[in-house]
C-alpha cells in the first residue's frame, strides 16, 4: 500500500528547521569510527622492542618484496587463496590496484591505446577514478541481486574486442552490499577465459559482516579459476584498512605465479621492500591479542546499531512511498538508496542545504554520471549514533521534498 507524503509546505518547514539548527553532519565516506579504530590500539607498541619475525627476519631492514610469510598467510585468509600467491603491500589496496593497472598500461602491449573496462554499477568511485586517470574507457554494467549482469557483460564482449578488464567487489559490494552468487563467480571466470580479459577482484569487505551469525558466503574465485585453468585472468585485492587502523594497515595482492612475478619485476624497480615492521605488528596482534574472527565481531557490534538506524529510519519515513527502495545488506560499509528517477541530485542538494553532506549523486557511476539520477550511497560508520539519527531525519525529509516537487 502506498503511503501519501506530508504536504510540501510541511516538509519545507521541517527542512527550514534543520537549516536553522545549523547542523554539520557527514555521511559521505565509508570511514571507520574512532570507536572502531580504538579496537586495534593494542597494535601500537605490541613489538616491545623485539623486531624479529618468527622466521628470524629482522623486520627493520630492507628487503622481502612480497612480505613476511605470516603476513602473506593473513592475506591468504582474507582472500581465500594459497599464501604462496600473496604479495603484501603498503597500507592501501587501492595503491596495488592503481599500480597493477598502471604497469599494465605501461608495459603490456595489449593494454596500450584505446581499451575499455566493464564497471558494475552502482560501484566504487575510486575504481572508476583509476580508469579515468589512465585513459581507460568505462562501460556501465548493471548490478543484479546476484552480482553484475552476466548477459549484459557477454553482449558487450561480443560487440567489443577492446575490453581488458572488469572491476568487482564480490562480497558486500560497495555500495549495494550484494554478495556475488556462485553462478556469477563461475560465469565471470568462464567469460574472462573465453574473451581474454582480466578480473580485478577487490575483496575489501571479505570479513566485514554486521552479525557474525548471519553472514554471506562467497564462492572461492581462486578455486574456480584453477578448475577452469584461468588463474592468469585473476587479480585479487584486500586490506586491513577496515580491520585495524585504516591509515596504517596492510594491503594484499594475490595473483598467479606468472602474474605475480611480472608484477614484482615492475614493483622491484619502485621499492626495495614494504614496511615489514608493520607486518610483524599485525601478525602479533592477530596471534597474541585476538583472532580475526573475534576482532571482526567487535566491529560488527559497533556497526550493526548504525546500520539498523539507517534501515529503520528509511522504513519509517520512506517505506511504501512509490519509487523508493534500498538494499538491506548483511555486511560491508554502505546502504544504497534508490529514489524515483531524477531525484538523487536534488536530495543531495537539499540535505546539503540542511547541513548533511551526502556522497555526490552520480559518484556511484563512471564519470560521476548516474543515467537515472536515482542512486545515493549512505555511509553510516563514521558519525556517532546520535549524529546519524539526525542525519537520517534530514535525509528522509530531503527525499520527501524531492519526490513531492
Ligand atoms: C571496494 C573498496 N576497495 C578498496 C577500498 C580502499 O581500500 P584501501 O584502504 O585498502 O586502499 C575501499 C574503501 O572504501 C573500498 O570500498
Amino acid at each position: 500500500m502506498s503511503k501519501s507524503l506530508p504536504s510540501l509546505a510541511d516538509l519545507q518547514q521541517q527542512h527550514q528547521a534543520f537549516i536553522d539548527a545549523k547542523l554539520s553532519l557527514d555521511i559521505t565516506r565509508g570511514k571507520p569510527s574512532s570507536e572502531q579504530l580504538a579496537l586495534a590500539d593494542t597494535i601500537d607498541g605490541i613489538l616491545s622492542g623485539n623486531y624479529k619475525s618468527s622466521d628470524g627476519t629482522d623486520t627493520r631492514n630492507y628487503g622481502g618484496l612480497d612480505g613476511l610469510a605470516a603476513a602473506k598467510a593473513l592475506g591468504a585468509e582474507l582472500l581465500d587463496v594459497p599464501a604462496s600467491q600473496v604479495l603484501v603491500g603498503g597500507n592501501a589496496s587501492l595503491t596495488l590496484m592503481y599500480q597493477t593497472l598502471s604497469f599494465k598500461r605501461m608495459f603490456d602491449e595489449r593494454w596500450k591505446g584505446d581499451i575499455k573496462f566493464l564497471c558494475p554499477v552502482p560501484g566504487y568511485d575510486r575504481h572508476f577514478a583509476i580508469c579515468e586517470e589512465l585513459g581507460i574507457d568505462m562501460i556501465n554494467i548493471d548490478m543484479t541481486v546476484e552480482g553484475p549482469d552476466l548477459n549484459a557483460i557477454k553482449a558487450q564482449l561480443e560487440a567489443d574486442s577492446s575490453i581488458r578488464g572488469i572491476w568487482c567487489v564480490p562480497k558486500y559490494q560497495n555500495p549495494t552490499g550484494i554478495t556475488f552468487s556462485d553462478a556469477c563467480v563461475t560465469g565471470l571466470v568462464e567469460l574472462a577465459k573465453q574473451y581474454d580479459f582480466d578480473i580485478f577482484w577487490d575483496n575489501a569487505y571479505a570479513v566485514h559482516h554486521f552479525d557474525p551469525n548471519d553472514v554471506d558466503e562467497l564462492l572461492s574465485i581462486w578455486q574456480e579459476a584453477e578448475r577452469l585453468n584461468a588463474v592468469d585472468h585473476l587479480w585479487c585485492y584486500a586490506s586491513t584498512s577496515k580491520i585495524t587502523h585504516a591509515g596504517s594497515g596492510l594491503a594484499f595482492l594475490a595473483a598467479s605465479t606468472t602474474n605475480l612475478s611480472w608484477f614484482k619485476a615492475r614493483l622491484g624497480i619502485a621499492s626495495i621492500g614494504p614496511d615489514k615492521v608493520n607486518q610483524e605488528r599485525h601478525i602479533r596482534f592477530f596471534t597474541q591479542h585476538t583472532s580475526l574472527e573475534q576482532h571482526m565481531a567487535r566491529h560488527a557490534a559497533i556497526l550493526k546499531p548504525r546500520v539498523d538506524c539507517v534501515l529503520n529510519t528509511l522504513s519509517e519515513s520512506l517505506g511504501h512511498i512509490d519509487g523508493c527502495r534500498w538494499d538491506t545488506p548483511k555486511g560491508g560499509y554502505f546502504i544504497t538508496f534508490y529514489g524515483p528517477e531524477g531525484t538523487a541530485s536534488r536530495i543531495a542538494q537539499l540535505a546539503g542545504e540542511a547541513g548533511v553532506k551526502l556522497t555526490p549523486a552520480g559518484a556511484t557511476h563512471p564519470y560521476g554520471k548516474d543515467p537515472k539520477d536515482q542512486v545515493i550511497r549512505i555511509a553510516p560508520s563514521f558519525p556517532t549514533l546520535e549524529e546519524l539519527e539526525q542525519a537520517m531525519q534530514v535525509f528522509c525529509v530531503a527525499a520527501q521534498i524531492a519526490i513531492a516537487e
